[in-house]
């Protein structure tokens, strides 16, 4: 039987058969303000408090504080599960960034057993690429390319691990660095556009490698208390 990981937010897992494929990483895209954020955080956090399982956040945009009162304002008390070691939310500078912190993120994730992490976001490390990977001179799109992809691989080798990979996008291609959507084993979609309802944003699986997804276009709604996808009528 196949395994997968319940988002458990509302609306989401039905789409994909009943939840994310354990161990695979997946492409979260969208366009600015969209919530790829907000999503992710309720990714970690039902996991910690619904299905006892321990999430990392890894921030190259945020700081902490920044997302604990924006995790805060849904009701979500991530500084308590942080400190009893069931939710870890890193902040990371880009200027600290190094060839190898991959393999630091890996070993942290073995060590400490956990099972959701989140990568905030590829887009930020792709403008960013570490300085020892090659002269600033010699930085073209395909160094940008290839540190992506060593990156996603690297990380696809957490068999027990569900990641998230944020990115942004314009509004007509799927990541910025034009290579994670084709690595990755799976790519969700947000946008801002209205279906017509009350909702402005819509959510959409474009990929997720062995499930029979639901393609349709839904209505994706910021509450009170997170995230909902909305079926379509
Ligand atoms: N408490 C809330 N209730 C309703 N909507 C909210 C709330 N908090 C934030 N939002 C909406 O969510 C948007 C931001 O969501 P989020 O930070 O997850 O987006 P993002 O896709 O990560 O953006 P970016 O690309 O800038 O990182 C805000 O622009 C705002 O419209
Ligand atoms: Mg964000």
């Amino acid at each position: 039987m196949r395994s997968q990981i319940k988002t458990i937010i509302p609306g989401f897992d039905e789409l994909v058969e009943g939840g994310l494929p354990k161990g695979k990483c997946i492409l979260l895209s969208g366009t600015p303000g969209t919530g790829k954020t907000i999503f992710s955080l309720q990714y970690i956090y039902n996991g910690a408090t619904k299905c006892r399982e321990k999430g990392m956040y890894i921030s190259f945009e945020e700081n902490k504080q920044n997302l604990f009162s924006q995790a805060k304002k849904f009701g979500w008390n991530m500084e308590k599960f942080e400190k009893e070691k069931k939710i870890f939310i890193k902040d990371i500078p880009v200027s600290d960034l190094k060839e190898n912190t991959v393999k630091e993120f890996i070993t942290y994730v073995k060590e400490n057993n956990i099972t959701r992490l989140v990568i905030d976001s590829l887009s930020a490390l792709a403008i960013n690429i570490p300085s020892t990977y090659t002269k600033l001179t010699e930085i073209n799109d395909l160094f940008v390319k290839r540190f992506i992809y060593n990156f996603i691989n690297e990380l696809r080798t957490l068999k027990d691990t569900t990641t998230l990979l944020i990115s942004q996008t314009s509004n007509d291609g799927l990541s910025m660095d034009g290579v994670s959507e084709f690595i990755c084993d799976g790519v969700i979609l947000i946008t801002y556009e209205s279906l017509g309802g009350d909702y402005s944003r819509t959510l959409r699986v474009r990929k997720m490698r062995e499930i029979n997804i639901d393609e349709d276009i839904h209505p994706l709604e910021i509450g009170s208390k997170g995230i909902k996808i909305h079926a379509l009528d």
